[in-house]
C-alpha cells in the first residue's frame, strides 16, 4: 500500500516525502511543476537512498489522475497541490478557484471511486482571517479575506460535507502557520519564483546580495516592537506533523482540523535579529508602509495537535535561521543551481 503525495515536489511536500520515506512508507508523487522543479524530487531520492514513482500530471487532468489510481494501490493521500500566493489570487481569482477547488474535487471524486478514504489536506492559518485573540485555537471563528484563503476555507467545508455523506472518510485538515527553514542537509528548501513575497526568503535573498534591503511592512502595529508577529515553524517539524496526522487518519474515521504551529510568536525585527546572529550576515532594512491585507499578530494554540496527534515542534528559531541560510548559500539560484552545487562549488 502506498501514499499518494500531490504537490510533492514543492517546499513542504518535498520535506514531507523525506519524512515519509524515512518512516518506511512507500510513496508516489503527482505534480505539474507549476511552482516547483523535478530536481527537488531527485534530491529527495538522493537524501533518502530510496526510489519512488513520479507522475508529471495536472490535478485538473482527470483522465491522467485516474490512471494514477488505476496503476497503484493507494491507501491514503496527502494533498499539498495548490496555488498559494495571496496577491496573485486577488488578481487571478478564477485561476485560484479552478486550480485549488477543482483540483480537490477531481481528486476526492476519484478517491471515492477507488475507495481511498484517507486524506491529509494542506489548509492554512489564513482560514482564521484577522483573529480576535491569540493564541488561536481550532474553534476560533473562520473567515477568509482573499481568494486564496477562501479556497482553503471552501475546501475544508467540502471535506466536511464529504464526511457527512460517507462516514468511511478519515480526514485531517492541517492549518499551517508560517513554515520556514530547510532540511539540514541543505539539499532541499524553499525555492520561490521571482522576488519572494514571504519574509524569510526575502531575508535570505538580501543576505546573498540578490536584493539590497528588506522593507519592513509597518512598525505601528499594536505589538511589542510595532512590527507584525507570526508563528514561524521549521518545515521539518511541519513535515513530521504530517506523519503523525497520517497515522491518526489511518487508524480512525472522522474529520478534524489541527493547528500546526509552535505556539510562539516572533516579530519581523526579532526574526531579522535571529537571522543576523545565526548567519553572521547584516540585513539592511527600512520601515515601509503596511502591506495591504496584513494582520498584526497570528500564532497558534497547538495543544490539540499535541493531545490528539502526539506532535510537538522541537526546532528553535535559531535552527530555522541556520537551515534557511545553509539552503540559500548552497543554492543561490534554488534548484537551478544544480550544476554548481553538484560539482561542490
Ligand atoms: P509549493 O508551491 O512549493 O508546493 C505546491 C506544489 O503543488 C507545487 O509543486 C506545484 O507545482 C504543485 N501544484 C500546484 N497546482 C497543481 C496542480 N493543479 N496539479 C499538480 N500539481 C500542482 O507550496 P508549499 O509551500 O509547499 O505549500 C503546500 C501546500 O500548503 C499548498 O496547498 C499551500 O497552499 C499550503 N500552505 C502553504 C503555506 C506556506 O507558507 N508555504 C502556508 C499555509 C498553507
Ligand atoms: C502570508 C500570506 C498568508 C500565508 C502565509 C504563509 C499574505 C497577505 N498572507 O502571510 O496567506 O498563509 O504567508 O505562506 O501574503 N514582511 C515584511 N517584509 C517583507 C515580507 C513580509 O515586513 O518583505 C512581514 C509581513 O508584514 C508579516 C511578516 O513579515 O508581518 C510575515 O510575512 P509573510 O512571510 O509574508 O507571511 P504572512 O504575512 O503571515
Amino acid at each position: 500500500m502506498t501514499i499518494l503525495v500531490t504537490g510533492g515536489a514543492g517546499f513542504i511536500g518535498s520535506h514531507t516525502c523525506v519524512e515519509l520515506l524515512n518512516s518506511n512508507h512507500e510513496i508516489i508523487v503527482l505534480d505539474n511543476y507549476s511552482n516547483s522543479n523535478i530536481e527537488s524530487l531527485n534530491r529527495v531520492k538522493r537524501l533518502t537512498g530510496k526510489d519512488f514513482k513520479v507522475y508529471e500530471v495536472d490535478l485538473l487532468d482527470k483522465e491522467k489522475v485516474e490512471e494514477v489510481f488505476k496503476e497503484n494501490s493507494i491507501e491514503a493521500v496527502i494533498h499539498f497541490a495548490g496555488l498559494k500566493a495571496v496577491g496573485e489570487s486577488v488578481e487571478k481569482p478564477i485561476y485560484y478557484y479552478q486550480n485549488n477547488i477543482m483540483g480537490t474535487l477531481i481528486l476526492t471524486e476519484l478517491m471515492q471511486k477507488y475507495c481511498v478514504h484517507n486524506l491529509v489536506f494542506s489548509s492554512s492559518a489564513t482560514v482564521y482571517g484577522d483573529p480576535k485573540e491569540v493564541p488561536i485555537s481550532e474553534d476560533s471563528p473562520l473567515y477568509a479575506t482573499n481568494p486564496y484563503g477562501r479556497t482553503k476555507l471552501m475546501i475544508e467545508e467540502i471535506l466536511r460535507d464529504l464526511y457527512v455523506s460517507n462516514n468511511n472518510w478519515s480526514i485531517a485538515s492541517l492549518r499551517y502557520f508560517n513554515p520556514i527553514g530547510a532540511h539540514e542537509s541543505g539539499l532541499i528548501g524553499e525555492d520561490p519564483k521571482g522576488i519572494p513575497n514571504n519574509l524569510m526568503p526575502y531575508i535570505t535573498h538580501v543576505a546573498t546580495g540578490k536584493l539590497t534591503e528588506l522593507n519592513v511592512f509597518g512598525n505601528d502595529y499594536s505589538t511589542p516592537d510595532g512590527t507584525g508577529v507570526r508563528d514561524y515553524i521549521h518545515v521539518v517539524d511541519l513535515a513530521k506533523g504530517h506523519i503523525k496526522s497520517l497515522g491518526k487518519v489511518l487508524s480512525t474515521k472522522g474529520i478534524e482540523a489541527y493547528n500546526l504551529g509552535t505556539g510562539q510568536g516572533y516579530s519581523v525585527l526579532e526574526l531579522v535579529d535571529a537571522f543576523e546572529k545565526a548567519s553572521g550576515q547584516k540585513i539592511p532594512y527600512k520601515i515601509a508602509p503596511r502591506r495591504s491585507g496584513d494582520i498584526a499578530e497570528c500564532y497558534a494554540d497547538p495543544a490539540k495537535a499535541e493531545r490528539e496527534l502526539g506532535w510537538t515542534t522541537v526546532k528553535s528559531l535559531e535552527e530555522m535561521c541556520i537551515d534557511s541560510w545553509r539552503w540559500q548559500k548552497k543554492n543561490p539560484d534554488g534548484y537551478l543551481t544544480k550544476a554548481a552545487y553538484m560539482s561542490g562549488h
